[in-house]
């Protein structure tokens, strides 16, 4: 090695010692001829000081040096005179008096200070990413992924599961998104496909007798960017035999928690088992498949109430098979202006509502555009159910369950960050189950599987699949940290036959079945023993584990949210003579 302590170990006790020292200048001052730079390396920062008086040659060197060069310093460690101490510093009770100093490399000046409060461009921060990963906070956020991921791979070893890789290129495995493609040079006309996830791979190993199998996974999908998505991405994957849904999330939620303890000791975890809501639950009291629980602002149904309303949106939403919701904001008639009832509206109505109707509990009375169309008793019986009093509003939600549900579960997501509800002490778990198998698509109007094709429905669900399979429940399961879905999974389908009934109502004829899915139904006609597993998002929950608002802050080199990777500026044009041979015509170019 060429130094003999790293930039953040030396203290007190290394007093007088001769020390070498290799890192970056990370800032460097002059004071009456002085020379303070503060050395940096990934453990930390020393303070090392060049005095002409001391050593004029290193000083002299010293002189020289701008931030960002690579410096091999040796010197002699002293205590910080009284009153120079920086208790912030690792090091702060100590500085090196330097006698050799060699410059190891020199930098240019770095498009951006390495400095970790200035807000940067994200363009300039990815381009120069090797830069922008010498932040302190990025640092951190990069160590802590590998320690949580160290974590899991123990207790996942403690556990008897096997880590086992899967090959990147297959044939591709469904999980809603569109895939990415690799062309096939010596199979023309053929392509690989890049794993969404590795579902059946995973599924065929517990057909092995794998028993119990994880992975840190990669996986691609090409899909919109938004903060909590990459087109490549990591998973916790996991599958295991011959267990119920409780077997799997138990094993998920004991690890959850001693990863709490141990990488965010300082959150208060909500409650312990954590809650377990089904679909119809989460979706009825919190407007979302993924609620946030630390704060209470249920809502309630009032469909019964208003059936027969005056008030047209109301009855007509419910003779329509639709459903009328109300949220209660304590407090919000006090504190909101007009304004900001227009903002909840447009909310609303950006989550497909088509308005947000509301009362406003004043002191003259109820304030509100449709008081006029209601009846005293629909009005009375509102305010009790919702348990309104002087000062709060109610919002109402009509028209289709999941708009009705969604649109006001926003409103609440809304409210909930005005009033400061969402404590960031507390980290509130969640499962939820039952979820539907299907889903239509809101284009095509085709069912879709809510999970993917290979959950299995819930048995006394599985009479429902032949008439009336948007009602069949999936034993498939979410687990939710503060409303965001860190992960999912499902009990599995194990028989050929029923795994091909669930093609049929998806709309897979038994030949193309076959030819996608051939493999799968051939493995489960050789004896595949019952089987679930569950993937989590990694990137996401090292993002809350690092309190960071988005993935990119926590993936060393991430795609920006166009899904390019503009460090070393992919995707990129090949040579010609490259495409040819992979077999690909280029049809557009930009
Ligand atoms: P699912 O598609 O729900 O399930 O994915 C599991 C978890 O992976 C994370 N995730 C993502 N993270 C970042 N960027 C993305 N683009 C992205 N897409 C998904 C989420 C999500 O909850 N094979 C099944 C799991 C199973 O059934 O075992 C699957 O992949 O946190
Ligand atoms: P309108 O009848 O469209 O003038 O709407 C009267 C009030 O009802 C307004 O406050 C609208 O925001 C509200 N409103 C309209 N449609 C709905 C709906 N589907 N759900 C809840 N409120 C609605």
């Amino acid at each position: 090695m060429l130094r003999t302590q790293t930039c953040g170990e030396l203290n007190a006790k290394s007093e007088g010692k001769t020390v070498t020292l290799c890192g970056w200048v990370n800032r460097r001052r002059d004071h009456g001829g002085v020379i303070f730079i503060d050395l940096r390396d990934r453990y930390g920062l020393t303070q090392i000081i060049f005095d002409p008086n001391f050593n004029k040659a290193s000083w002299e060197t010293a002189d020289k040096v701008r931030p960002e060069f690579v410096l091999k310093v040796t010197g002699e460690v002293r205590h910080r005179i009284k009153g120079m101490e920086n208790p912030n510093m690792e090091t702060g009770e100590i500085e090196v008096y330097i006698t050799e100093i060699e410059i190891l490399n020199s930098a240019k000046t770095p498009p951006f200070e390495i400095d970790d409060e200035k807000a940067l461009n994200e363009e300039l921060r990815l381009t120069y990413r090797y830069l922008d990963l010498r932040h302190t906070r990025l640092q951190k956020n990069i160590v802590l992924r590998h320690q949580m991921i160290k974590a899991i791979r123990d207790y996942m070893d403690k556990e008897d599961f096997l880590e086992i890789e899967t090959p990147i290129l297959i044939k591709g495995t469904p999980e809603g998104s569109r895939e990415y493609l690799v062309p096939s040079r010596l199979y023309p006309g053929k392509f690989f496909v890049l794993p969404q996830s590795p579902q059946q791979l995973k599924q065929l190993l517990m057909i092995s007798g794998f028993d119990r199998y994880f992975q840190i996974a990669r996986c691609f999908r090409d899909e919109d960017q938004r903060g909590d998505r990459q087109p490549e991405f990591t998973q916790l994957d996991v599958e295991m035999s011959f267990v119920q849904e409780k077997d799997v999330r138990d094993n998920s939620e004991k690890l959850l928690i001693e990863l709490t303890k141990k990488f965010a000791p300082g959150k208060k975890l909500f409650k312990k088992p954590f809650p377990v809501l089904t679909w119809k639950e989460a979706m009825d009291r919190y407007g979302s498949d993924k609620p946030d629980i630390r704060f209470e602002m249920e809502i309630a149904d009032i469909s019964d109430m208003v059936k027969e309303s005056g008030f047209k949106v109301f009855s007509d939403a419910v003779k329509n098979g639709g459903v009328v919701k109300a949220l209660l904001v304590p407090g919000a008639g006090e504190k909101f202006a007009r304004r900001e009832i227009d903002e909840m509206e447009e909310l609303a109505k950006a989550h497909g509502a088509k308005g947000l109707a509301y009362f406003v509990y004043e002191k003259e009375g109820i304030k509100s555009p449709l008081i006029k169309f209601l009846k005293e008793e629909e009005v009375t019986a509102i305010t009790k159910k919702t348990g309104a009093k002087l000062g709060d509003i109610v919002f109402f939600g009509a028209g289709k369950y999941e708009i009705a549900c969604e649109s006001l579960g926003q409103v609440r997501l809304a409210c909930g960050d005005k009033f400061n509800l969402r404590d960031p002490n507390v980290f509130a778990y969640l499962w939820v189950n039952e979820f539907p198998m299907f889903e239509r698509d809101k284009e095509t109007g085709e069912l879709n599987a809510k999970h993917h094709p290979f959950t299995r429905p819930m048995d006394e669900d599985k009479k429902l699949l032949e008439q009336e399979p948007e009602k069949a429940r999936a034993m498939a399961y979410d687990i939710i940290l503060n409303g965001c879905e860190l992960g999912g999974g499902s009990i599995r389908i194990h028989e050929a036959d029923l795994q091909q009934k669930i093609f049929n109502i998806l709309k897979i004829t038994p030949e193309q079945a076959e030819i996608r899915f051939g493999h799968m139904l051939q493995a489960f006609s050789y004896g595949a023993p019952p089987h679930g597993g569950l993937a989590w998002g990694l990137d996401r929950l090292v993002m809350i584990f690092a309190g960071e608002p988005n993935i990119r802050e926590v993936i060393a080199f991430p795609k920006d949210q166009k899904a390019k990777d503009l460090t070393l500026g992919a995707p990129s044009s090949i040579p010609e003579k490259q495409v040819a041979e992979a077999n690909v015509q280029i049809l557009k170019t930009q």
